[in-house]
């Protein structure tokens, strides 16, 4: 049944294919960010708002009447150290701002948590759903502590959110916005530019991966399961895992001059502190997930998605 439905941070990696998704399903979508319009392309109507300033999310939220929200701005893992404050205010005031007019207008909410929740302490191989959580980066805190706020919203004032915890991301439509497992997005650009890449994460640093199809898909399975089958405030939610030599070794399969170098920066401090594996088995039994994309498929979209685009040849 066809939904109203806003989405907040629209212009980035996940909104833009979000919003298309959406759309594409009959929904009456409204995209909102703070990028100009000039330089963002939407088959939907498009706003502009800043999750800040609560007077004119107010204002669009009234006027729009959304059933569903989903809140995807934020201050991404790499660029929130280069400016913690700035990424703790925007992804918790922003976070409150949203909770408080979902109080006041009962939409049904979306909000992303991350694997950058978990820390050194937490078990690195399969992490389980509950288990030790102790992170070291801003991003991190702000989506720990933003998973427990909306668990108290959802408990406190009977509100219908829910929420995922993301891996790194890999998508061909719109760039990645600042985080530590962007590498997986560039080498593909590189791989079809320039048939080599310098990687600023170590050769075997393994990180849960997802291609953005299976994401969209999960999330939109998410919103629309039976309320009574979401039992965790935010699911592990996994697709495969893989370390940047993986990947290499599996994009020279199709350019067999591809070379990759590696130099470390501090992007791979972040990354060691992160999960190698997750374990999803709460989304699989709750609500049926399941990943489409192995590697040598996910490696095979992208690769010809990307020449496409930059209408270039593989070989
Ligand atoms: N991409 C990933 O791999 C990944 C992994 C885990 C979690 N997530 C989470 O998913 C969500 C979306 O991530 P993404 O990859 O699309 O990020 P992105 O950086 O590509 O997009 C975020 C968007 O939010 C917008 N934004 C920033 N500040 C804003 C503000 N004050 N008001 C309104 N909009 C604002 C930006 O302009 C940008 O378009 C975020 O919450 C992110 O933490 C992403």
């Amino acid at each position: 049944m066809a939904q109203r439905i806003l989405i907040l941070g629209a212009a980035g990696q996940i909104g833009t294919e979000l919003t298309e998704f959406l759309h594409n399903q009959g929904n009456n979508v409204l995209a909102t960010d703070i990028k100009d319009p000039n330089y963002v392309n939407f088959p939907t109507e498009y706003e502009i708002v800043d999750v800040l300033d609560r007077d004119k999310l107010q204002q669009v939220i009234s006027k729009f009447k959304p059933e569903v929200v989903y809140h995807m701005a934020a201050i991404l893992s790499a660029t929130g150290e280069k400016i913690p404050l700035k990424a703790w205010e925007i992804n918790m005031q922003g976070l409150i701002n949203v909770l408080e007019l979902a109080r006041e207008y009962r939409f049904k909410l979306f909000w992303p948590s991350s694997i950058a929740i978990f820390g050194p302490t937490t078990p690195k191989d399969n992490t389980p759903q509950h288990t030790i959580v102790e992170p070291l980066t801003i991003y991190g805190i702000s989506k720990y502590a933003g998973e427990r706020l909306i668990d108290y919203y959802k408990h406190r004032y009977g509100l219908d959110i829910r929420s995922l915890r993301y891996p790194g991301l890999i998508s061909w439509k719109a760039l990645p916005g600042g985080g530590t497992t962007d590498y997986a997005v560039e080498i593909f650009y590189e791989a079809i530019k320039n048939h080599r890449y310098t990687c600023y994460l170590d050769p075997y640093r393994t990180l849960p991966m997802m291609y953005m199809d299976d994401a969209i898909r999960g999330t939109v399975q998410l919103m629309e399961a039976p309320r009574d089958s979401i039992k965790e405030a935010s699911y592990n939610f996994s697709a495969i895992s893989f370390s940047p030599q993986e990947l290499a070794d599996e994009i020279k399969k199709h350019i067999p001059d591809f070379e990759i170098n590696y130099e470390p920066d501090e992007r791979d401090q972040l990354a060691q502190q992160w999960p190698r594996s997750i374990d999803d088995s709460r989304a699989r039994e709750d609500w049926n997930w399941k990943h489409e994309y192995d590697l040598p498929l996910l490696v095979t979209a992208m690769l010809e998605n990307i020449a496409r685009k930059l209408n270039k040849q593989l070989t």
